[in-house]
């Protein structure tokens, strides 16, 4: 029997960097530097200096870093943020805790916010506009930036899968007011635990986003205001200077995995789903679409290749976001992601055979299935 296919495989990235993670963890350990210690300093100059923007502060989580991005770019209660319904809930959730409505459209042919749908969401209360850049791949920005220009809305990007994307040379997280970065340990760069973080090139909603991360203070016991904790953790900070120089060699295999996927799936008769129009990718996560998903992937289950789907609920269906009152059937597009996407094993180590051996599994079932029908 072959060996089996993990999703992503972060025991053998942290195996190759185990000596390095060992110092840097044992570094903070003699400090004791725990909270808001040199290293998070030190990864917040390094992150801004590698997206290319002024500043990078870093929060708990990916989430926490939107809604504060949100937050400070003066979004509450009563306002609208037109967002994309084919995305993670958190996009949605870090919307409604700032007290805002998040206002979902449909993507896409490759699955990414639609522009034309957006322009037709935007109302006298928009007060931003969330492009995802879902998959690694960056949403269409010059046409939605030109767009919330004209009407005088703020832009905020959740690049929480895109570490390290670029479209003309622009990395992503700074095309927008402000950026959303996550480190959930299987992103591009991911921690070994929760962080996140804010990038933008504005001086005051730097520091507004400093100031709601850690109680509103400046100074200790001086609260300016009602912030919470929200901050990176040093530990985690110290994981990710070890592996943020490795990022984009990282992100040259991925984009390697994904063209060997590509030449075995199409020699398979496979499709993958349809690219970002201007080719930007790091391939966070590698989709396929398909007939018959659901058969796929337990083919491959039982073949021992693990899979994903992202996301096999889309929100306006979630029982969180009953509120809404949207339907099935209201965003076709992100309805046929729901249904038809598959996303397979894609992470920098992934060995060409691995990747053959997923595309065989593939056909076989696809061939099964076709039979069957
Ligand atoms: C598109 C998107 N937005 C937001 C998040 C939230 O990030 P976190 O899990 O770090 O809160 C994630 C990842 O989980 C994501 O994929």
């Amino acid at each position: 029997m072959s060996s089996k296919i993990p999703f992503v495989d972060l025991r053998q990235q942290h195996a190759a960097l185990r000596p390095a993670l060992d110092a840097a963890i044992g570094r903070v350990l003699e400090r004791a530097d725990f909270i808001l210690g040199a290293d998070v300093e030190e990864f917040e100059a390094e992150f801004a200096a590698f997206c290319g923007a002024r500043y990078c502060i870093g929060a708990s989580s990916g989430t926490s870093a939107l809604r504060m991005a949100l937050l400070a770019a003066g979004v509450g209660p009563g306002d609208e943020v037109v967002i994309p319904a084919n995305t993670y809930i958190a996009t949605a959730i870090a919307v409604t805790q700032c007290g805002a409505t998040p206002v979902l459209v449909d993507v896409d042919a490759s699955y990414l916010i639609d522009v034309g749908a957006v322009a037709a969401a935007l109302t006298a209360r928009t007060k931003a506009i969330v492009p995802v850049h879902l998959y690694g791949r960056i949403a269409p920005m010059q046409a939605l930036l030109a767009l919330a220009r004209a009407r005088g809305i703020d832009v905020i990007e959740d690049a929480c899968q895109a570490h390290g994307a670029s479209m003309n040379g622009k990395r992503a997280g700074t095309f927008g007011r402000a950026s959303a970065f996550s480190f959930y340990p299987g992103k591009n760069l991911g921690a070994c635990g929760d962080g996140g973080a804010v990038v933008t090139d504005d001086e005051a909603l730097a520091d507004e986003v400093r100031l709601l991360r850690d109680f509103g203070q400046r100074r200790k016991y001086e609260h300016s205001i009602k912030g919470g904790n929200e901050r990176l953790d040093t530990l985690q900070a110290a994981v990710l200077r070890v592996k943020l120089p490795l990022l984009e060699r990282w992100n040259e295999r991925r984009i390697e995995a994904a063209a060997r996927y590509e030449e075995a799936l199409a020699s398979a008769g496979i499709r993958p789903a349809q690219r970002a129009a201007d080719g930007s990718d790091v391939y966070h996560l590698y989709v396929i679409e398909t007939e018959g998903r659901d058969e796929l992937r337990a083919q491959l289950s039982a073949a021992g290749i693990e899979s994903g789907i992202h996301y096999p609920i889309p929100i306006h269906r979630q029982r969180a976001y009953a509120d809404l009152g949207l339907g099935e059937g209201v965003f076709p597009a992100t309805e046929t992601a729901a249904a038809r996407l598959l996303s397979l094993p894609m992470f920098p180590e992934i060995q060409a055979s691995q990747i053959q051996r997923v595309v065989e599994v593939l056909a076989r079932a696809r061939d099964a299935v076709a039979l069957s029908a």
